[in-house]
């Protein structure tokens, strides 16, 4: 087998990852490994926007405020702190660096999403927040010669010794190298496709959760997954986020009556936390026997909505949704996950020269629900401090291999996929009850042999990366016998006695594989 060696490895490419790059830059050879195009990541499509303590009715204080009520109980406090108190300096250097972000005359404009209580979301070109940091991001990257990029690269596996991690194994040009390196940063964001309604891109398939599991690292809070209340139903369109800021704006919920409902559900109406407002949708479905309800900003204004969304209202219109004229028919979709791999607050996890950062990682930021665009915000601000954290690491790299030799491949692979994602929407989404999340176990345990093979192909490897994290997420939902931020269960409405435990997973305490008892 081949092997280079490099000072430090990044695997992933969106905001946590270049962000962690530039801080590591000074100190060694980095390598960007990205099993795409560099710009292909959750960051690139992220709409509505960065939230940050910039105006002056806003405080260090009521943004960590909001942060930890909409986590309900579950949020770590020091790292909303960090978080928040050094979000404004990443924000202000991004624009150093040459972000446009919207403004109004000489002002940052700045939008209200769910749960926020003061106008604080930063925005680009309307809906385009993530592409323009990620432009920033990729050109700043770019002007440092000790970062190379390797694109359409795939992680298989963490080179691990003992309890130290020393690079990780790639697929790159048809065949595996083992790339050594001082330390090795995890920034390959969250899982959505694990679930047939998502708004996330077809890369988020949970590879970084997987591979960090397969290394013995440790996972927590996996079972909140946050379902964003919006996205665009269309059985002739693909699924796509109509950003949050649309109602922070104004837009309104209709049912299929055309009845606004939100006031029976919570008092701050269409800006209740996400996770009411998606459960508040499903039943307004249930009861009106529909597969949608309608989100409605004609009244805002055809200029208006035109300026302010110009990307949502281009997306729409080539499916035929005006919205300046047509109500938009939208459900819930499987957005974020705020569980993922346990860090502190320099990204450092429970194995030596290992590191995370971003959705991927679990800093107890966002507890058991996240606060709207504070997730481009934790990127920048966690990149940066795991980059630091991981230029100062100690451990050397030894080479050799143990990786499996014999390769399989999953013949019928796209159906598996179909069957994993729909059975995690109906039996492990919005609702769960430990009779669905028992079934959805079932399901998923036919394929545990899946999980502990080699393969040498994309796609098969992200659907042994996405049945694990799923059974990961099915694992930790029924460890939380209670219901707590988006982790809903119909069996246990309450809080429960322990609800302010944090479930954590790993090789030692779940066991995943083919012996698994059927
Ligand atoms: C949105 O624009 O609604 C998404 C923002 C977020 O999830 O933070």
């Amino acid at each position: 087998m081949k092997t280079e060696s490099v000072d430090f490895l990044i695997i992933g490419s969106g905001v946590a990852g270049l962000r962690a790059a530039i801080e590591l830059a000074p100190f060694g050879s980095v390598v960007v490994v990205t099993k795409d195009r560099p710009s292909e990541s959750s960051t690139e499509y992220a709409q509505g926007g960065i939230a940050a303590v910039i105006s002056d009715e806003d405080t260090v204080g009521i943004h960590l405020e909001d942060t930890l009520k909409a986590g309900d109980g579950l949020c770590r406090e020091d790292a909303v702190r960090t978080l928040v108190e050094e979000g404004t300096d990443r924000i202000m250097e991004l624009i150093d660096w040459g972000a446009e972000f919207d403004r109004e005359g000489m002002k940052l404009s700045l939008t209200l999403e769910a749960a926020h209580s003061r106008r604080r979301i930063l925005h680009a070109q309307g809906d385009s927040t993530g592409r323009e940091l990620e432009r920033v991001l990729l050109n700043k990257v770019r002007s440092l010669p000790s970062v190379t990029k390797y694109p359409y690269a795939i992680t298989t596996d963490l080179i691990i010794r003992g309890n130290e991690c020393h690079g990780a194994y790639v697929l790159r040009n048809g065949e595996i190298i083992a790339l050594l390196a001082k330390s090795t940063l995890l920034a390959t964001g969250g899982a959505g496709q694990i679930f047939s309604r998502t708004t996330n891109p077809l890369v988020a398939t949970g590879d970084g959760m997987a591979i960090a599991f397969r290394a013995g690292a440790c996972l927590e809070d996996m079972e909140f997954v946050q379902f964003h209340p919006t996205s665009l139903y269309s059985p002739t369109a693909p699924q796509f986020l109509l950003s949050e800021s649309m109602r922070g704006e104004g837009a309104v919920l209709l049912n299929i009556h055309r009845e606004r409902f939100m006031s029976a559900y919570h008092a701050m109406e269409e800006l209740a936390p996400r996770d009411v407002v998606s459960r508040a949708i499903i039943s307004e479905m249930v009861k009106t026997n529909s597969r949608h309800v309608y989100l409605d900003l004609r009244h805002l204004g055809k200029d208006f909505i035109k300026k302010r969304f110009p990307g949502i209202f281009a997306t729409c219109l080539r499916y035929d949704v005006d919205i300046t004229e047509d109500l938009i028919p939208v459900s819930p979709a499987a957005h974020y996950i705020m569980g993922g791999v346990k860090t502190n607050l320099d990204g450092e996890t429970n194995l030596r020269g290992l590191y995370a950062a971003g959705e991927v990682a679990c800093t107890g930021v966002h507890g058991a629900n996240r606060l709207a665009s504070n997730s481009l915000l934790e990127g920048l601000v966690y990149g940066a401090r795991a980059g630091i954290a991981a230029s100062r690491t100690t451990v050397i790299p030894v080479g050799g291999t143990e990786l499996e030799t014999l390769v399989y491949a999953i013949p019928d692979g796209d159906e598996i996929k179909r069957i994993l994602r729909k059975t995690m929407w109906e039996k492990v989404g919005i609702i769960r009850c430990a009779r669905s999340l028992d079934e959805a176990t079932q399901v998923l345990k036919t394929y545990n042999e899946i999980m502990n093979r080699t393969y040498l192909k994309r796609h098969e490897l992200e659907l042994k990366n996405m049945l694990t994290v799923a059974r990961l997420i099915i694992e930790a939902s029924l460890r939380r016998q209670g219901s707590v931020g988006a982790h809903y269960r119909s069996d246990f409405k309450d809080r429960g006695d322990r609800w302010q435990e944090h479930i954590m997973l790993d090789r030692e305490n779940f066991f995943l594989s083919s012996q698994e008892a059927i």
